[in-house]
């Protein structure tokens, strides 16, 4: 018989196949990625292939469509009814006639690259944990009594390879009506190639997942589609916990000091997650049950309170997390009003005060893959920091408190409308001039006042401060102890006595919006004790400088870089080789609801890290001390200079 050389692109992959092989069964045989659901059937669509025309000299064959079988029944049936461009075939109905090379477009293959959004360093490879399965199951004979279930995995292994797959109940409590009124055609889903976790009667086509970062302060999520790893809607709401105490420590007293407080918390942030679910299954206009898998992120206070696990053993030394490996649990277990059946995958925590959220950050910024020493910093109520490269990877928490965040400040607000969160001064007339959250003018420009009336300023955010102090102290307006200049009272009328000490005023009028000396001693104390976990991680590599700094978290991505190091909140490093994030916690959830695999990677590499722990280490008080001045008492900046 005569055979036909097919060539795949972009995989390159060719072998010899006899005259009227499926293109599909080809692929398969040489291992080439194309999706399919419905096993073959023509109904799914998701096997389109492409022909490359032309004469390919290099592989000696001549390609063109007619090197394939003409549409059949089913494929001209499957292209009257839904849509397939007209260049496109379905590679499980078309035949090889002779050589050809086949070009495997991006939207059929499984394994396909998930679009990136800016910032991300890292391509999401698709590779859900749940994977929908079409099959065709053997009607039930008195002659051969078996149950449907044994057929349905028969099935499952004959026509997909899927072996000693397991079954949820409530999956039996359907599948005798569902495998009827499919007419013994069923679609199931399948976690981890290991349990059927959901059952359609005919052929089923959508899945969805939820990605969820929980913050102490709000909650994202994004849902996305399991099929095309898109993201179909993301929102966000504030942390219901909040009204138990603002920040983390807080929230643990009020466990502490409340018999069920705990639990009263983690039923806030569970009714919370279902407002957000509702959300965005409105915005994306599917239903909940559509969801059947979800990871989540959060520090391991939020962690142990979503899970009901009570945070006391967290809030003291030695600050023994419950668990620090990574978690598969139902969505019914959380309370999480999705599909009955779906699966939560909760993140590794790391230690004590570094949780499933720096695992996260871990799993989008890849430090473990890293030849060059990266120093990733996330700055939340406190700093988690992670540092080294693929040989060697170190965590800990710094204690920054919330000043960071425009707590603890004396006009500090959250990153809010009416919050300032730029600012320059006139180096000359020490004039400042703003940006608002909400208006997208600065202060000096006509107008501004005009547009700012609606939403007013209303206080200063943490990036605002950030760069407040940073433009005071390139203006000369604070020194490198960290004291505001009171010579400098002669030079602009901003300068103003406070008491003992001085303040810059920002504006005037109601509120009043200044920098105090309190606040200046405030984002010290914070940023000393984020550059000495940083220092106190370089000490135990051995090492005096980093090749790159990523910073994480909203704060990180708000501040402009160049503040950071003026102020000496990271360590000295080619300015260029500083970057934002973004929400690299969120972006490591998403990531490991969109990969299987990145879950076993990021556990394998969570289970390495070593932990220091910056409360019991002596040089970390040295490292504090020395790092109150700005942008350090004694270590030299000489980038920051160049
Ligand atoms: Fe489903 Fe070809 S595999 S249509």
């Amino acid at each position: 018989s005569e055979d036909a050389l097919v060539v795949f692109t972009p995989s390159g992959r060719r072998g010899h196949f006899p005259i009227g092989t499926p293109v599909l069964k080809a692929a398969r045989a040489l291992g080439v990625d194309i999706d399919s659901v419905c096993g073959g059937r023509g109904i799914c669509g998701r096997c389109q292939i492409q022909v490359s025309e032309g004469s390919f000299s290099k592989h000696g064959i001549v390609s063109s469509a007619e090197n394939l079988t003409a549409f059949n029944e089913v494929e001209a049936r499957y292209k009257s009814k839904k849509s397939m461009r007209d260049e496109r075939r379905l590679s499980c109905q078309a035949l090889l006639e002779g050589n050809v090379v086949i070009d495997v477009p991006a939207d059929s293959q499984v394994h396909r690259q998930v679009v990136r959004k800016r910032a991300e360093v890292r391509d999401i490879k698709l590779d859900p944990a749940i994977r929908l399965h079409y099959v065709e199951v053997e009607e039930p004979d008195m002659h051969k009594p078996t149950g449907d279930l044994e057929r349905l995995r028969r099935a499952l292994e004959d026509q997909w390879g899927l072996k000693e797959l397991e079954c949820d109940l409530r999956i039996l409590q359907s599948l005798q009506k569902s495998l009827r009124d499919g007419k013994w055609k069923v679609t199931v889903a399948v976690h981890r190639a290991q349990v059927i976790t959901a059952i359609w009667p005919g052929f089923h086509d959508r899945v969805f997942g939820l990605a969820v970062d929980v913050g102490s302060t709000t909650i994202a999520a994004h849902l996305c589609s399991l099929r095309t790893g898109e993201v179909v809607a993301s929102s966000g709401i504030m942390n219901p916990q909040i009204r138990f105490g603002e920040d983390l420590m807080s929230r643990v007293s009020y466990a502490m000091m409340n018999p069920g407080g705990d639990k009263e918390m983690t039923q806030a942030v569970r009714d919370g997650l279902n407002v957000l679910v509702a959300e965005v299954c409105k915005e994306a206009d599917i239903l909940p049950s559509e969801i059947l898998n979800a990871a989540f992120v959060g520090n391991p206070i939020m962690h142990h309170l979503l899970l009901g696990i009570d945070p006391t053993e967290l809030g003291g030394a030695p600050f023994a997390l419950t668990l620090n490996s990574g978690l598969t649990i139902w969505a019914t277990e959380m309370g999480l009003e999705i599909n009955e059946d779906a699966r939560i995958y909760v993140l590794p925590c790391i230690a004590g005060h570094v949780g499933a959220d720096t695992a996260g950050v871990i799993l989008s910024e890849t430090p473990y893959l890293s030849d060059d020493i990266v120093l990733v910093v996330d700055v939340g109520t406190n700093a988690e920091l992670v540092l080294g490269n693929k040989d060697r990877l170190l965590a800990a928490s710094s204690p920054t408190g919330p000043a960071f965040e425009g707590a603890q400040i004396s006009c500090g607000q959250r990153a809010a409308p009416g919050a300032i969160e730029r600012l320059r001064i006139d180096p000359d007339t020490l004039e400042p001039r703003y940006k608002v959250i909400g208006c997208d003018l600065w202060s000096n420009e006509d107008g501004f006042d005009q547009a700012i009336r609606r939403i007013g300023v209303t206080g200063i955010c943490g990036s605002g401060v950030i760069e407040a102090l940073g433009e005071m102290f390139l203006a000369g307006i604070l020194v490198t102890d960290g004291t505001i200049d009171g010579a400098m009272a002669a030079k602009s009328p901003r300068i103003q006595a406070d008491g003992r000490t001085f303040s810059y005023l920002i504006r005037e009028g109601e509120p009043e919006i200044r920098i105090t000396q309190n606040d200046v001693r405030a984002i010290q104390l914070a940023k000393a004790a984020l550059y000495a976990g940083a220092r106190l991680l370089m000490d135990h590599l051995e090492i005096d400088t980093v090749d790159r700094i990523v910073l994480a978290g909203a704060f990180g991505s708000h501040i402009d870089v160049k503040y950071a190091m003026i102020l000496g909140m990271i360590p000295d490093c080619d300015l260029s080789k500083v970057a934002s994030a973004g929400n690299a916690a969120g972006t490591g959830a998403r990531i490991a609801l969109l990969n299987q695999k990145a879950r076993d990677e990021i556990e394998d590499v969570v289970r390495r890290v070593e932990k220091i722990e910056t409360a019991v280490e002596p040089k970390f008080q040295a490292h504090f001390i020395e790092a109150m001045g700005l942008p350090h008492t004694t270590a030299p900046y000489p980038m920051l200079a160049a």
